[in-house]
């Protein structure tokens, strides 16, 4: 068969363009580099590290043919796991807290997963620590119950290993390494780790940023005031394993107000049609360019698809403006 057909979805993952935003820092002295991690196939990026856990437990043994597969997700990872588990035919449990947005669970449920939604304590307000704490233990009950195997991305190596070995060498290959820093908000922090492992190898000068909302910025040393913030995927304000913290050069801290701003101006100048996450980097990403790294480069991930967040207020002004 022709090299260039795809013999399953799953070879589709990966290989997102670079976009140079430079409609959005006509202003500003630099420019933002944006990688299309939501052109993925599931919708974001987080379709590499599923695609990566799943191969790793089949190929140690950890996962029988028809297992059960079970993770906690705010949706991205559940999405690329529903889509790799319907292709190679393994169960699919998501467990997944009220406070993401019902387009994932849909996606999820197209594929052929289960989704157990877990309340939260306040719905009007962000997934926070406590709400997530909830959601691990009805997933531990049901990892017993399923015998399933836990995907368990915020511990398993392969979640910055995918990043290390696939979206970092993309990064440095399409940019031929004119990378000044490096921002990302982190949930699990494996896009962080493995992006920044690879970049530091290549040039330790390469600066490299850890993206938190403020009320919630807990890797930054801040105390946690508030973890109910906008951005799904991530702001949890608990401890991440996965990051190797002489990889970070500093914090940057991001609020609601500009990430949705800036989310929504991505999507008017530059067509990008992204998710909130997308924008507390490109957020983050202004913060470094007006600070040390004026007139510099900085690479950003578009982390998820805009598509993801129709039923939020982040489209909600824009899908009531008259014409
Ligand atoms: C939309 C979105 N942005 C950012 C992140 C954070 O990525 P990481 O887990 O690699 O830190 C996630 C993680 O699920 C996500 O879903």
């Amino acid at each position: 068969m022709n090299k260039a057909i795809c013999s399953s979805i799953i070879d589709a993952v990966g290989h997102a363009p670079v976009v140079d935003l430079s409609r959005l820092t006509a202003d500003i002295d630099g420019h933002i580099l944006a990688k299309l991690e939501y052109l993925n196939p599931g919708g974001s990026k987080k379709d590499l590290i599923a695609r990566a856990i799943i191969q790793s437990a089949e190929d140690n043994g950890l996962l029988q043919p028809g297992q059960t597969v079970l993770e906690v997700t705010s949706g991205n990872t559940g999405n690329g796991l529903a889509m790799i588990c319907a292709v190679k035919k393994y169960p699919f449990i998501a467990v997944m807290s009220r406070g993401n947005t019902p387009e994932r669970a849909a996606m999820m449920r197209a594929m052929g997963a289960t989704v157990v939604l877990v309340e939260q304590s306040d719905p009007k307000e962000g997934v926070t620590g406590d709400d997530m704490k909830r959601v691990e233990d009805i997933a531990d009950e049901l990892a017993a119950k399923h015998n399933a195997f836990r995907a368990d991305q915020f511990k398993r190596e392969e979640n910055s290993q995918a990043h290390y070995e696939h979206t970092g060498p993309e990064w440095l290959r399409q940019t031929d390494g004119n990378i000044d820093a490096f921002c990302d908000f982190v949930g699990t922090g494996g896009g962080f780790a493995g992006v920044a492992r690879a970049f530091k190898e290549h040039n330790p000068d390469i600066g490299c940023y850890i993206v938190e909302p403020h009320g919630a910025a807990k890797l930054a040393g801040a105390c946690i005031t508030c973890c109910a913030h906008v951005i799904q995927g991530g702001g949890y304000g608990k401890d991440l394993p996965l990051i190797n913290h002489d990889h970070v050069d500093g914090h940057l801290t991001v609020d609601d107000g500009e990430v949705t701003e800036v989310t929504r101006r991505l999507a008017k100048t530059e067509g990008i049609f992204a998710g909130y996450s997308s924008g507390a980097n490109i957020a983050a990403a202004y913060q470094l360019l007006r600070g040390d790294f004026k007139g510099k480069t900085i690479a950003v991930n578009i982390c998820d698809s805009g598509l993801k967040y129709l039923s939020t207020d982040l489209w909600g002004d824009e899908l009531s403006t008259p014409a």
